[in-house]
């Protein structure tokens, strides 16, 4: 495994590997998986399935702070290169492009890329700008990598929408992978923010899983169920917890991320085959914690 600081080397590494893996078995395909780091298990799956499907399997560690609003927890944001290393290393990563602040931002930046529309709702409301920074970090990224696939996780889901939007509109040539929620056994979302909760807090953060668990459910079992009182039903299971102060609850169609009974009916959703999602970001303390499920609409009885 081969450690890039800057982003020449990064560049000569990958085109150093593309031509040497041309013609071989895996092929010299570049798969991608960006991240912050302080890796876990949702991180490492990304990266397995980057290793599968890929000749050449490339990770990013970089905590982005254009993404981050003043008051968020970027100075706190929790690291770990050793660790995340060994864990690339185990997960057969071929290169790690770990650049510095400064390498990525070298200068006033003039340059943004912004996402309309399905920015609007969810954490695009609640964290203005956040996407701006993801957007644009994420295709600098794609830029220095080139990447044939990049690897997300739908605990975040609305940035895949984001991105998935990018690339359309900006046809770059990479397939972005949307890959399942990783969990701890008891249902918790993975995620790097786990760190900062108590053993209360994550005890009571556990109502989110379950919460969007049994929503998932009965819309699944054929009950007849308005979008709005699941919406509702979902906020009163989380405001029982007293440590919950919910930031928002809400069900959309995705990947458009626009509610239900607007631009999609419901009937029309269901037509095309359209999925819909039910999102939730609720802070326990200072830690803002995010999970949600997609369904499709075909397999769920709603109505408006
Ligand atoms: P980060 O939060 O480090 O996440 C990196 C990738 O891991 C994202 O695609 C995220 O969705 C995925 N991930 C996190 N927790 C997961 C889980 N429990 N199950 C499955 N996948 C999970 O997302 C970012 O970094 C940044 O915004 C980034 C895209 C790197 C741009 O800075």
């Amino acid at each position: 495994m081969k450690i890039a600081a800057t982003i020449a080397e990064a560049r000569t590494l990958i085109a150093a590997l593309r031509e040497e893996r041309r013609g071989s078995e895996q092929g010299n395909a570049v798969g991608f998986v960006p991240t912050m780091g302080y890796l876990h298990e949702g991180h490492a799956s990304l990266l397995r399935r980057s290793r599968a499907e890929s000749g050449i399997s490339v990770l990013s560690i970089f905590v982005n702070p254009i993404q981050f609003g003043p008051g968020e927890d970027l100075d706190r944001y929790p690291r770990s290169e050793k660790a995340d290393l060994e864990l690339a290393e185990r997960e057969g990563v071929d290169v790690v492009f770990l650049p510095s602040v400064d390498e990525m931002y070298p200068q006033e930046r003039k340059t943004t890329v912004t996402v309309t529309g399905v920015t609007e709702r969810l954490c695009g409301a609640s964290r203005p700008g956040h996407f701006d920074g993801v957007a644009t970090v994420v295709s600098k990224l794609f830029h220095i990598v080139k990447p044939d696939k990049a690897f997300f996780g739908a605990k975040d889901a609305q940035q895949v929408a984001v991105l998935q939007k990018m690339v359309i509109d900006l046809n770059m040539d990479v397939e972005i992978v949307p890959c399942p929620i990783i969990r701890e056994e008891d249902g918790l979302a993975l995620s790097s923010r786990n760190v900062y909760l108590s053993s209360e807090q994550r005890r009571e953060a556990l109502v989110l899983s379950r919460s969007l668990r049994e929503a998932a459910e009965r819309i699944q079992s054929g009950e007849s169920v308005s979008p709005r009182r699941i919406v509702e039903d979902v906020t009163r299971a989380i405001q029982a917890s007293p440590l919950a102060v919910i930031d928002y609850v809400e069900m959309l169609a995705f990947p458009d991320l626009v509610p239900l009974d607007e631009e999609h009916g419901l009937s029309d959703l269901r037509d095309s085959g359209g999925s819909l999602i039910l999102a939730v970001a609720v802070k326990f303390g200072t830690t803002r914690l995010i999970d949600n499920v997609i369904m499709k609409l075909k397999e769920a009885a709603l109505h408006v």
